[in-house]
Protein backbone atom coordinates (compact mmCIF):
# COMPACT_ATOMS: atom_id res chain seq x y z
CA UNK A 1 0.00 0.00 0.00
CA UNK A 2 1.92 2.85 -1.42
CA UNK A 3 0.90 6.51 -0.47
CA UNK A 4 4.35 8.39 0.13
CA UNK A 5 4.84 9.65 -2.86
CA UNK A 6 3.76 9.71 -6.73
CA UNK A 7 7.81 9.64 -7.42
CA UNK A 8 7.97 6.26 -5.90
CA UNK A 9 6.02 4.01 -8.73
CA UNK A 10 7.72 3.16 -11.93
CA UNK A 11 6.83 4.18 -15.63
CA UNK A 12 3.48 4.17 -17.24
CA UNK A 13 3.40 1.06 -20.46
CA UNK A 14 3.06 3.45 -23.14
CA UNK A 15 5.75 5.83 -22.07
CA UNK A 16 7.72 2.45 -21.63
CA UNK A 17 6.88 1.35 -25.17
CA UNK A 18 8.12 5.37 -26.74
CA UNK A 19 11.73 4.53 -25.20
CA UNK A 20 11.73 1.39 -26.38
CA UNK A 21 10.97 2.43 -29.63
CA UNK A 22 13.29 5.31 -29.47
CA UNK A 23 16.06 2.94 -28.25
CA UNK A 24 16.23 1.42 -31.55
CA UNK A 25 18.96 2.92 -34.40
CA UNK A 26 20.87 5.86 -34.56
CA UNK A 27 20.54 9.53 -33.98
CA UNK A 28 22.05 12.76 -33.41
CA UNK A 29 22.90 13.07 -29.77
CA UNK A 30 22.28 16.63 -26.85
CA UNK A 31 18.91 17.15 -27.64
CA UNK A 32 19.35 17.70 -31.39
CA UNK A 33 17.14 14.21 -32.71
CA UNK A 34 13.71 13.64 -33.71
CA UNK A 35 12.42 12.84 -30.59
CA UNK A 36 13.20 15.87 -28.94
CA UNK A 37 11.93 17.80 -31.82
CA UNK A 38 8.36 15.99 -31.55
CA UNK A 39 7.78 16.37 -27.80
CA UNK A 40 8.76 20.28 -28.50
CA UNK A 41 5.63 20.33 -31.20
CA UNK A 42 3.70 18.06 -28.53
CA UNK A 43 4.34 20.99 -25.72
CA UNK A 44 3.55 23.53 -28.01
CA UNK A 45 0.21 21.62 -29.23
CA UNK A 46 -0.56 21.43 -25.48
CA UNK A 47 0.10 24.91 -24.56
CA UNK A 48 -1.34 25.80 -27.55
CA UNK A 49 1.30 28.18 -28.84
CA UNK A 50 5.14 28.76 -29.48
CA UNK A 51 7.27 27.47 -26.40
CA UNK A 52 10.79 27.22 -25.97
CA UNK A 53 11.32 23.92 -24.63
CA UNK A 54 14.58 22.38 -22.64
CA UNK A 55 14.54 19.44 -21.19
CA UNK A 56 15.92 17.88 -18.02
CA UNK A 57 15.91 14.59 -15.86
CA UNK A 58 14.74 16.30 -12.46
CA UNK A 59 12.55 18.58 -11.17
CA UNK A 60 15.39 20.02 -9.28
CA UNK A 61 17.21 20.77 -12.36
CA UNK A 62 13.98 22.25 -14.58
CA UNK A 63 13.52 24.66 -11.12
CA UNK A 64 16.90 25.94 -10.62
CA UNK A 65 17.69 26.63 -14.14
CA UNK A 66 14.83 27.95 -14.56
CA UNK A 67 15.43 30.63 -11.66
CA UNK A 68 18.72 30.90 -12.63
CA UNK A 69 17.61 32.82 -16.42
CA UNK A 70 14.99 35.30 -14.37
CA UNK A 71 16.93 36.34 -11.57
CA UNK A 72 20.58 38.20 -10.40
CA UNK A 73 23.14 36.39 -8.32
CA UNK A 74 21.86 39.39 -5.66
CA UNK A 75 18.54 38.89 -5.95
CA UNK A 76 15.66 37.08 -4.09
CA UNK A 77 13.43 34.54 -5.51
CA UNK A 78 9.54 35.09 -3.41
CA UNK A 79 7.72 31.56 -2.90
CA UNK A 80 5.37 29.48 -0.37
CA UNK A 81 7.61 29.00 2.85
CA UNK A 82 7.22 24.81 2.49
CA UNK A 83 8.12 25.34 -1.62
CA UNK A 84 10.33 22.69 -3.20
CA UNK A 85 12.95 25.17 -4.18
CA UNK A 86 13.25 26.28 -0.67
CA UNK A 87 12.98 23.01 1.24
CA UNK A 88 13.44 20.22 -0.71
CA UNK A 89 16.69 21.20 -2.76
CA UNK A 90 19.55 21.89 -1.06
CA UNK A 91 21.15 25.05 -2.28
CA UNK A 92 20.53 24.35 -6.01
CA UNK A 93 18.99 27.42 -6.51
CA UNK A 94 21.92 29.46 -5.08
CA UNK A 95 24.78 27.29 -6.93
CA UNK A 96 22.42 27.14 -10.21
CA UNK A 97 21.91 31.24 -9.96
CA UNK A 98 25.46 32.03 -8.55
CA UNK A 99 23.48 33.28 -5.10
CA UNK A 100 19.97 34.29 -5.86
CA UNK A 101 18.16 33.53 -2.11
CA UNK A 102 14.70 32.10 -2.05
CA UNK A 103 12.46 33.80 0.75
CA UNK A 104 9.87 31.81 1.72
CA UNK A 105 6.64 33.89 2.55
CA UNK A 106 4.34 32.43 5.15
CA UNK A 107 0.71 32.39 6.37
CA UNK A 108 -2.17 31.57 4.16
CA UNK A 109 -4.20 28.36 3.66
CA UNK A 110 -1.78 26.34 1.54
CA UNK A 111 -1.21 29.21 -1.11
CA UNK A 112 0.14 31.93 -1.55
CA UNK A 113 -2.57 35.08 -2.55
CA UNK A 114 -1.96 38.53 -3.95
CA UNK A 115 -2.29 40.01 0.16
CA UNK A 116 0.28 37.80 1.36
CA UNK A 117 2.77 38.88 -1.80
CA UNK A 118 1.77 42.13 -1.66
CA UNK A 119 2.71 42.25 2.87
CA UNK A 120 5.85 40.97 1.82
CA UNK A 121 6.79 43.62 -1.06
CA UNK A 122 5.79 46.28 1.26
CA UNK A 123 8.45 45.47 4.06
CA UNK A 124 11.13 43.97 0.90
CA UNK A 125 13.11 46.78 1.23
CA UNK A 126 14.40 49.36 -1.28
CA UNK A 127 17.91 49.73 -1.56
CA UNK A 128 19.03 47.53 -4.37
CA UNK A 129 22.64 47.22 -3.08
CA UNK A 130 22.13 46.45 0.35
CA UNK A 131 19.21 44.63 0.84
CA UNK A 132 18.31 41.24 -1.19
CA UNK A 133 15.48 42.62 -3.98
CA UNK A 134 12.94 40.28 -5.12
CA UNK A 135 13.33 39.28 -8.70
CA UNK A 136 11.31 36.40 -8.95
CA UNK A 137 8.17 35.00 -7.81
CA UNK A 138 8.15 30.83 -7.45
CA UNK A 139 4.52 29.49 -7.30
CA UNK A 140 3.93 25.17 -7.36
CA UNK A 141 1.02 23.87 -9.19
CA UNK A 142 -0.38 21.66 -7.40
CA UNK A 143 0.39 24.08 -4.53
CA UNK A 144 3.05 22.62 -1.65
CA UNK A 145 -0.32 21.44 0.27
CA UNK A 146 -2.06 19.81 -2.92
CA UNK A 147 -4.18 22.78 -3.53
CA UNK A 148 -5.29 24.00 -6.79
CA UNK A 149 -4.41 27.84 -8.03
CA UNK A 150 -7.22 28.74 -10.46
CA UNK A 151 -6.26 30.36 -13.69
CA UNK A 152 -7.69 34.22 -11.76
CA UNK A 153 -5.72 33.01 -8.71
CA UNK A 154 -2.48 32.83 -10.56
CA UNK A 155 -3.73 35.96 -12.72
CA UNK A 156 -3.75 37.80 -9.66
CA UNK A 157 -0.73 36.41 -8.22
CA UNK A 158 1.34 37.14 -11.71
CA UNK A 159 -0.27 40.75 -12.43
CA UNK A 160 1.21 41.68 -8.92
CA UNK A 161 4.48 40.64 -9.74
CA UNK A 162 4.69 41.28 -12.88
CA UNK A 163 3.69 45.26 -11.51
CA UNK A 164 6.88 45.34 -8.95
CA UNK A 165 9.18 44.06 -12.04
CA UNK A 166 9.28 40.45 -11.01
CA UNK A 167 9.24 37.64 -13.57
CA UNK A 168 6.83 34.72 -12.55
CA UNK A 169 8.15 31.14 -12.28
CA UNK A 170 5.82 27.99 -11.74
CA UNK A 171 6.97 24.80 -10.36
CA UNK A 172 4.92 22.02 -12.20
CA UNK A 173 5.91 19.17 -10.48
CA UNK A 174 2.67 18.04 -10.40
CA UNK A 175 1.04 20.38 -12.84
CA UNK A 176 -1.05 17.68 -14.99
CA UNK A 177 -2.53 16.97 -11.45
CA UNK A 178 -3.72 20.63 -11.70
CA UNK A 179 -4.86 20.94 -14.79
CA UNK A 180 -7.18 17.65 -14.69
CA UNK A 181 -8.41 18.71 -11.48
CA UNK A 182 -9.39 22.55 -12.41
CA UNK A 183 -10.69 21.30 -15.63
CA UNK A 184 -8.91 24.55 -17.12
CA UNK A 185 -6.47 24.50 -20.17
CA UNK A 186 -2.65 23.87 -19.69
CA UNK A 187 -2.56 27.53 -21.47
CA UNK A 188 -4.98 29.07 -18.89
CA UNK A 189 -3.08 27.71 -16.19
CA UNK A 190 0.04 29.05 -17.55
CA UNK A 191 1.15 31.49 -20.12
CA UNK A 192 -2.54 33.02 -20.26
CA UNK A 193 -2.29 33.45 -16.37
CA UNK A 194 0.88 35.38 -16.49
CA UNK A 195 3.63 32.99 -15.83
CA UNK A 196 6.64 33.44 -17.76
CA UNK A 197 8.45 29.59 -17.60
CA UNK A 198 6.94 26.54 -16.00
CA UNK A 199 9.23 23.33 -14.95
CA UNK A 200 6.66 21.04 -16.17
CA UNK A 201 7.16 17.39 -14.48
CA UNK A 202 6.26 14.39 -15.67
CA UNK A 203 8.51 12.23 -13.66
CA UNK A 204 5.62 11.76 -11.15
CA UNK A 205 3.02 11.39 -13.53
CA UNK A 206 4.41 8.31 -15.43
CA UNK A 207 7.94 9.02 -16.69
CA UNK A 208 10.93 7.53 -15.61
CA UNK A 209 12.61 10.88 -15.29
CA UNK A 210 11.64 13.59 -17.70
CA UNK A 211 10.58 17.53 -16.84
CA UNK A 212 10.54 20.05 -19.31
CA UNK A 213 11.33 23.42 -18.61
CA UNK A 214 9.42 25.47 -20.70
CA UNK A 215 9.62 29.24 -21.33
CA UNK A 216 6.19 31.38 -22.73
CA UNK A 217 8.27 35.01 -22.63
CA UNK A 218 10.62 35.80 -25.08
CA UNK A 219 13.92 36.86 -24.31
CA UNK A 220 14.46 34.74 -20.85
CA UNK A 221 15.71 31.84 -22.34
CA UNK A 222 19.15 32.54 -23.93
CA UNK A 223 21.43 31.32 -21.03
CA UNK A 224 19.89 28.25 -20.57
CA UNK A 225 21.47 26.21 -22.96
CA UNK A 226 24.76 27.40 -21.46
CA UNK A 227 23.66 26.61 -17.76
CA UNK A 228 22.15 23.18 -18.49
CA UNK A 229 25.36 22.36 -19.98
CA UNK A 230 27.80 23.25 -17.41
CA UNK A 231 25.17 22.04 -15.47
CA UNK A 232 25.76 18.83 -16.52
CA UNK A 233 22.18 18.28 -17.28
CA UNK A 234 22.86 18.00 -21.19
CA UNK A 235 22.30 14.57 -21.90
CA UNK A 236 24.23 12.92 -24.94
CA UNK A 237 21.53 10.60 -25.09
CA UNK A 238 18.54 13.64 -25.69
CA UNK A 239 16.25 10.94 -27.08
CA UNK A 240 15.74 9.33 -23.99
CA UNK A 241 14.08 12.75 -22.21
CA UNK A 242 12.28 12.97 -26.00
CA UNK A 243 10.66 9.59 -26.28
CA UNK A 244 9.41 10.06 -22.61
CA UNK A 245 7.57 13.25 -23.65
CA UNK A 246 6.26 11.93 -26.56
CA UNK A 247 4.61 8.68 -25.09
CA UNK A 248 3.52 10.98 -22.05
CA UNK A 249 1.83 13.89 -24.15
CA UNK A 250 0.37 11.77 -26.59
CA UNK A 251 -3.42 11.36 -26.75
CA UNK A 252 -4.29 12.94 -23.63
CA UNK A 253 -1.91 10.31 -22.26
CA UNK A 254 -1.21 12.75 -19.17
CA UNK A 255 -4.43 13.90 -18.41
CA UNK A 256 -5.86 10.14 -18.38
CA UNK A 257 -2.88 9.11 -15.41
CA UNK A 258 -3.70 12.25 -13.53
CA UNK A 259 -6.91 12.24 -13.73
CA UNK A 260 -6.78 8.94 -12.20
CA UNK A 261 -4.23 9.45 -9.14
CA UNK A 262 -6.45 12.57 -8.80
CA UNK A 263 -10.05 10.35 -8.21
CA UNK A 264 -8.15 7.69 -6.50
CA UNK A 265 -6.89 10.69 -3.73
CA UNK A 266 -10.70 11.91 -3.94
CA UNK A 267 -12.01 8.46 -2.61
CA UNK A 268 -9.44 8.58 -0.07
CA UNK A 269 -10.06 11.82 1.44
CA UNK A 270 -14.04 10.73 1.35
CA UNK A 271 -13.39 7.54 2.97
CA UNK A 272 -11.11 8.48 5.56
CA UNK A 273 -13.36 10.95 6.86
CA UNK A 274 -16.10 9.11 7.73
CA UNK A 275 -13.85 7.56 10.54
CA UNK A 276 -14.12 9.20 13.63
CA UNK A 277 -11.57 11.67 14.25
CA UNK A 278 -10.07 11.85 11.42
CA UNK A 279 -10.31 14.86 9.22
CA UNK A 280 -8.93 16.69 6.06
CA UNK A 281 -6.35 19.05 6.68
CA UNK A 282 -7.58 21.16 3.51
CA UNK A 283 -9.40 19.99 1.07
CA UNK A 284 -8.02 17.21 -1.29
CA UNK A 285 -8.37 19.04 -4.59
CA UNK A 286 -5.37 17.02 -6.81
CA UNK A 287 -3.74 13.64 -5.93
CA UNK A 288 -2.53 14.49 -2.32
CA UNK A 289 -4.36 14.20 1.08
CA UNK A 290 -3.93 16.04 4.16
CA UNK A 291 -5.32 14.24 7.12
CA UNK A 292 -5.19 14.85 10.56
CA UNK A 293 -5.62 11.73 12.37
CA UNK A 294 -4.71 9.92 15.66
CA UNK A 295 -1.81 8.94 16.11
CA UNK A 296 -2.62 4.98 17.04
CA UNK A 297 -4.68 4.97 13.30
CA UNK A 298 -1.39 6.02 11.59
CA UNK A 299 0.65 3.06 13.41
CA UNK A 300 -2.20 0.69 12.74
CA UNK A 301 -1.99 1.54 9.28
CA UNK A 302 1.79 1.16 9.08
CA UNK A 303 1.40 -2.21 10.73
CA UNK A 304 -0.77 -3.10 7.89
CA UNK A 305 1.84 -2.09 5.43
CA UNK A 306 0.89 1.25 4.73
CA UNK A 307 3.41 3.63 3.41
CA UNK A 308 2.38 7.61 3.74
CA UNK A 309 4.66 10.56 5.29
CA UNK A 310 3.55 12.39 8.81
CA UNK A 311 3.45 15.86 8.07
CA UNK A 312 5.20 18.80 9.08
CA UNK A 313 2.47 20.32 11.78
CA UNK A 314 3.81 23.83 11.04
CA UNK A 315 1.96 23.62 7.90
CA UNK A 316 -1.15 23.48 8.95
CA UNK A 317 -3.30 26.36 8.10
CA UNK A 318 -4.24 29.32 11.55
CA UNK A 319 -6.42 28.26 14.13
CA UNK A 320 -6.04 24.12 13.41
CA UNK A 321 -4.19 22.57 16.16
CA UNK A 322 -3.69 18.83 16.67
CA UNK A 323 -4.68 16.78 19.53
CA UNK A 324 -1.95 15.71 21.98
CA UNK A 325 -2.81 12.00 20.03
CA UNK A 326 -2.99 13.13 16.62
CA UNK A 327 -0.75 13.20 13.93
CA UNK A 328 -0.91 15.36 10.29
CA UNK A 329 -0.37 12.50 7.33
CA UNK A 330 0.13 13.05 3.57
CA UNK A 331 -0.69 10.51 1.71
CA UNK A 332 -0.09 10.49 -2.13
CA UNK A 333 -1.83 8.65 -4.79
CA UNK A 334 -0.79 8.21 -8.20
CA UNK A 335 -0.96 6.82 -11.85
CA UNK A 336 -0.20 3.74 -10.56
CA UNK A 337 -2.33 3.34 -7.47
CA UNK A 338 -4.78 0.52 -7.31
CA UNK A 339 -7.75 0.09 -5.75
CA UNK A 340 -6.89 -2.82 -4.03
CA UNK A 341 -4.41 -1.12 -2.45
CA UNK A 342 -6.70 1.98 -1.48
CA UNK A 343 -9.68 -1.02 -0.80
CA UNK A 344 -6.62 -2.18 1.65
CA UNK A 345 -5.64 0.61 3.55
CA UNK A 346 -9.69 1.90 4.20
CA UNK A 347 -10.30 -1.90 5.19
CA UNK A 348 -7.34 -1.57 7.67
CA UNK A 349 -8.55 1.86 9.25
CA UNK A 350 -12.06 0.77 9.18
CA UNK A 351 -11.01 -2.38 11.37
CA UNK A 352 -8.62 -0.51 13.68
CA UNK A 353 -11.86 1.66 15.10
CA UNK A 354 -13.85 -1.71 14.94
CA UNK A 355 -10.85 -2.87 17.20
CA UNK A 356 -10.86 0.07 19.28
CA UNK A 357 -14.75 1.04 19.51
CA UNK A 358 -15.92 -3.16 19.60
C1 LIG B 1 6.86 20.42 -5.69
C2 LIG B 1 8.01 19.64 -6.25
N1 LIG B 1 8.83 20.23 -7.13
C3 LIG B 1 9.84 19.56 -7.71
C4 LIG B 1 10.08 18.22 -7.43
C5 LIG B 1 11.11 17.47 -8.20
O1 LIG B 1 12.23 17.16 -7.56
P1 LIG B 1 13.31 16.09 -8.04
O2 LIG B 1 14.56 16.88 -8.24
O3 LIG B 1 13.39 15.15 -6.92
O4 LIG B 1 12.89 15.45 -9.33
C6 LIG B 1 9.29 17.59 -6.48
C7 LIG B 1 9.57 16.18 -6.08
O5 LIG B 1 9.43 15.77 -4.99
C8 LIG B 1 8.22 18.31 -5.88
O6 LIG B 1 7.40 17.73 -4.98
Amino acid sequence: MHFGSDNQPGASARVLDMLVAANLGHTHGYGDDEWTARAEAALAEVFEREVEVFLVPTGTAANTLALACLVRPWQAILCHDQAHILVDESTGVELQSGGARPVGISGGAGKLTPELLASHLARAGSDATHNVLPGALSLSEVSELGLVYSPQELTGLADLAHRHGLKVHVDGARFANAVAASGASAADLSWRAGVDVMSLGATKNGCLAAEAIVFFTKGLAHELPFRRKRAGHLLSKGRLLGAQLVGWLQEGHWLDLARHANSQAALLARELTTLPGVRLAWPCEANEVFVIAPTALAAALRAAGATFYDWYRGALPPGVELGEHELLLRLVTSFASSDAHRDELLAAARAFFHRRHG
